[in-house]
């Protein structure tokens, strides 16, 4: 499908939509798109409407894991987004053959963004989850200032590596006031069924220690599952047919999205507070 070029309108497309929350990390590779589509089955799961917008230009991954049973349209400027285990979702992989590299010098990558902003018809959603690409560049600057964000949802892994370089994207979303609904800790651990052992092979704590430090929630750990990446690999859900020995990672996820459901409900209520709250009080100059 050729993406024509559009200048950004209005907002009006994200006005029906009651969360929109950024799945975000500092670090490539520690499963943004993996909690980004779990999330989002497990939030459909628990009776809510779910979006995702996948905005790795450079290697959108989300069309792969959730193949769609509807492919995106475009009515005019409008793009009328694919639809994918009830699932709506834009991503740059409908916009190009798979394989093929995805050229695009930075001003048309933030042009691409903001027509994912402003162009795609999501109608009513509660939720739009939006898959960050990795790092603090143009891409994450111009998505925190123009998608009207609830907050974000943190990834990281237990390595020291990966909770340092968190912190840092972080503070690119203090630096634009988006506020963080709490810390996730995905690859968390391993459960090894024949010993009934759990073992952390990357280390322990390490997502739950920074959420102490930086002041906000944590959200829930997720564990290392061989199947949850052989499912994605095949385009297949963990939320779909006979799962039964992967219930724990399901719950995980289940887990996850009641927190995020918490915590946004809890950030929004104290934004419309402030807003409330703010009152004009007429002084005298000197
Ligand atoms: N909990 C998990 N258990 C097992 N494998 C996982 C888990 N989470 C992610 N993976 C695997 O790790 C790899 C990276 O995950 P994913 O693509 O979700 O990361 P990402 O942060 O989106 O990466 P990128 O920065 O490249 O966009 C994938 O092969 C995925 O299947
Ligand atoms: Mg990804």
């Amino acid at each position: 499908m050729p993406l024509t070029m559009y200048k950004p309108t209005e907002k009006k497309t994200l006005s029906q939509i009651k969360h929109i929350i950024a799945i975000a990390a500092g670090k490539g590779g520690v499963g943004k798109s993996s909690v980004t589509v779990n999330l989002a089955h497990a939030l459909k799961k628990l009776g809510y409407t779910v979006g995702i917008m996948d905005t790795d230009i450079y290697g959108p991954s989300v069309r792969k894991m959730l193949p769609e049973d509807r492919l995106p349209a475009q009515q005019g400027k409008t793009i009328i987004p694919a639809l994918c285990h009830g699932i709506r979702m834009i991503s740059m992989a409908y916009f190009r053959k798979e394989n093929e590299a995805s050229v695009v010098r930075a001003p048309i990558a933030n042009n691409v963004i903001s027509q994912f902003i402003f162009n795609v018809d999501w109608g009513a959603l509660d939720y739009l989850l939006i898959d960050f690409p990795p790092g603090t560049g143009d891409i994450q600057l111009t998505l925190s200032q123009q998608a009207s964000l609830t907050g974000a949802v943190m990834v990281t892994t237990p390595q020291d590596v990966a909770v340092l370089d968190v912190r840092k994207a972080m503070n690119l979303f203090k630096q634009v006031q988006i506020p963080i609904v709490g810390i996730v800790e995905n690859m968390s651990y391993y459960y090894h069924e024949k010993t009934q052992e759990t073992l952390y092979l990357f280390g322990k704590g390490g997502g739950e220690k920074l959420a102490l430090e930086m002041g906000v929630p944590f959200l829930g750990s997720i564990p290392i599952d061989p199947e949850l990446s052989q499912s994605a690999d095949q385009g297949k859900s963990l939320f779909h047919g006979d799962n039964s020995h992967l219930n724990s990672t399901v719950n995980a996820f289940l887990i996850l999205a009641n927190q995020v459901i918490a915590h946004a409900d809890a950030l929004a209520m104290h934004s419309k507070n402030c807003l409330q709250n703010f009152e004009l009080i007429w002084r005298e100059m000197q």
